[in-house]
């Protein structure tokens, strides 16, 4: 592969599952013991906040004492080894990534460690639990602080500088994610469209399988070390 193209990379819970944090659609996995409408809706939220608050409380504990595997640290030394651009875009609210040095992650869904005020818009930094009676530093307002995440019938982040980065890219690459949810399970038919090499690195093949032009099935940190190793040495 050309040592200068660009290189974007679409990231989901599956890169994240050998660090211990759970997928959504595998067995057992999230929405199997959670309904989305309650926990990953503005609805759900609006209905009953406290238990938005426990749910994404126990994410983020569990998310941050987790710790990044041998997948995360393979593509942050692509994005240092690679002399061409390496853009990641992930769907994941984890901040593995960045603890495994990647630098200028698009985060889509949005960040277990940042929370905004529904009433003002006033982001900041949050490590520890949320509550319902949290106040709004900016604002004031009480109980209005919600986890800076993206929920189901909301727009993603940065699609902008997303799709700006798909129609410029010479590969694209997805790694641990089931391809269920748009629009980042339309993302290899974009960069497809517009000449990009695709390839899927999953435990199995996603939804969006056919759309790729090749593929290596198994765990992440198994085969996401070796194809960066194959990108590097290539
Ligand atoms: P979507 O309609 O593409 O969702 C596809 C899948 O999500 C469905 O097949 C179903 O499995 C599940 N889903 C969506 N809404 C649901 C609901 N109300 N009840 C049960 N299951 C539901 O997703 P969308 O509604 O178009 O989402 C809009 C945006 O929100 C998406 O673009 C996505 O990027 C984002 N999102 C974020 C999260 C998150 O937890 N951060 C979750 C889902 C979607
Ligand atoms: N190595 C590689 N892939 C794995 C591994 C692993 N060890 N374990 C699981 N996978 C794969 C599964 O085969 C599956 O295809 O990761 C994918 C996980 O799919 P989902 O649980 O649907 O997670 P994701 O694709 O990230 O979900 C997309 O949906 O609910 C929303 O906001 C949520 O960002 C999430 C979005």
């Amino acid at each position: 592969m050309d040592k200068a193209s660009s290189i974007v990379i679409l990231t989901g819970a599956g890169i994240s599952a050998e660090s211990g944090i759970e997928t959504f659609r595998d067995q057992g996995g999230l929405w199997a013991r959670h309904r989305i409408e309650d926990v990953a809706t503005p609805e759900g939220f609006a209905r009953n906040p406290a238990l938005v608050h426990s749910f994404y409380n126990e994410r983020r504990r569990s998310g941050l004492a987790a710790k990044p595997n041998a997948a995360h640290r393979a593509l942050a030394r692509l994005q240092k080894e690679h002399a061409g651009r390496v853009i990641l875009v992930t769907q994941n609210i984890d901040n593995l990534h960045e603890q495994a040095g990647s630098t200028g992650v698009i985060h889509m869904h949005g960040e277990l460690t940042k929370v905004f005020c529904a009433a003002c818009g006033a982001r900041q930094d949050q490590l520890d639990d949320t509550s319902l009676k949290d106040i709004c530093p900016a604002c004031s307002a009480v109980g209005q602080m919600r986890p800076d995440i993206v929920w189901f019938g909301e727009i993603p982040y940065h699609m902008e500088m997303i799709q700006a980065a798909l129609w410029e890219a010479d590969v694209f690459i997805s790694i641990g994610t089931s391809g269920a949810v748009y629009p980042a399970a339309g993302f290899v038919a974009e960069a497809r469209s517009a000449g990009a090499e695709t390839v899927e690195l999953n435990l199995e093949p996603s939804a969006g399988s056919r759309f790729f032009s090749a593929a290596r099935y198994g765990p992440a940190t198994r085969v996401v070390p070796a194809f960066v190793e194959e990108l590097i040495a290539a």
